[in-house]
């Protein structure tokens, strides 16, 4: 592998390269990040999953979920950690709170609380700090875009909403969880709205992004499109 990865967005001269992978709810960004991440060995930032920590955190101290002041400060003390490797539990302090915060009112909290920018500049740092050698599987809405503008790859994955959503009510099946498939059609809608028309690092692929429908693909399909793009951009 050569040394001329294109520079991530910390510090200047840094060569660890960054594979930004953004996209709406459902479209498969959690799945296809993870499994990048665990074959190519570089870390991974689930950044959604901070703004779920911040909403579930903000819940549980009694701050309303538009106090942007609040909500900004307890983000800047948050306790958080990530298991590694194929481990992926979250903790808030010393409480696994991993079931807690993927429920679609957890998702819904979440995307409240990330349309703050007060709230966004605070977990900015804490994002940029999860870039480590050998690599990083950055996962999110504003990657490409805001967090790391100088990724080596940006992937924005996107599907239909039915498909989302027939994803989703599949996933909530196999765990046992009861759910109806057009309250999840119009959680995702709402949810995309939110996100694409907010006024602070809005959901919208990156000018220099590779975007991928996923509606039609396979996940094995969708990752070897994401880490050939990848060998691709580290052997020139
Ligand atoms: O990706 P996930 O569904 O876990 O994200 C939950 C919510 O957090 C999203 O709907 C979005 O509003 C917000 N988010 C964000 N920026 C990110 C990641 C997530 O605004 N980088």
């Amino acid at each position: 592998m050569k040394e001329t990865y294109h520079k991530s967005g910390i510090g200047s001269g840094t060569t660890i390269p960054v594979l930004a992978i953004d996209g709406p709810g459902g479209a498969g960004k959690g799945t296809i990040s993870r499994l990048a991440a665990q074959r190519l060995a570089w870390h991974y930032l689930d950044s959604g999953a901070l703004y779920r920590i911040l909403a579930l955190a903000g819940s549980i101290h009694h701050i309303d979920l538009n106090d942007e002041t609040e909500l900004a400060k307890l983000a800047g003390s948050l306790d958080i950690s990530f298991g590694i490797g194929g481990d992926e539990s979250v903790w808030l302090a010393n409480q696994d709170v991993s079931d807690l915060i993927r429920t679609e009112q957890a998702g819904a909290a979440a995307s409240t609380v990330a349309s703050l920018p007060m709230v966004r500049t605070a977990l900015l740092q804490r994002q940029k700090a999860f870039l480590q050698a050998p690599g990083l599987v950055a996962d999110g809405r504003d990657m490409g875009t805001v967090v790391f503008p100088d990724a080596t790859v940006k992937v924005f994955l996107t599907a239909s909403v039915e498909e989302r959503a027939q994803r989703r009510y599949k996933q909530l099946i196999a765990k046992g969880i009861d759910g109806k498939l057009c309250d999840l059609l119009a959680d995702i809608q709402a949810r995309d709205d939110r996100d694409s028309k907010r006024a602070v690092a809005p959901l919208r692929p990156a000018v220099d992004a590779v975007i991928i429908d996923t509606s039609q693909m396979s996940i094995e399909e969708v990752l070897l499109s994401v880490l050939n793009l990848i060998s691709l951009r580290t052997s020139q």
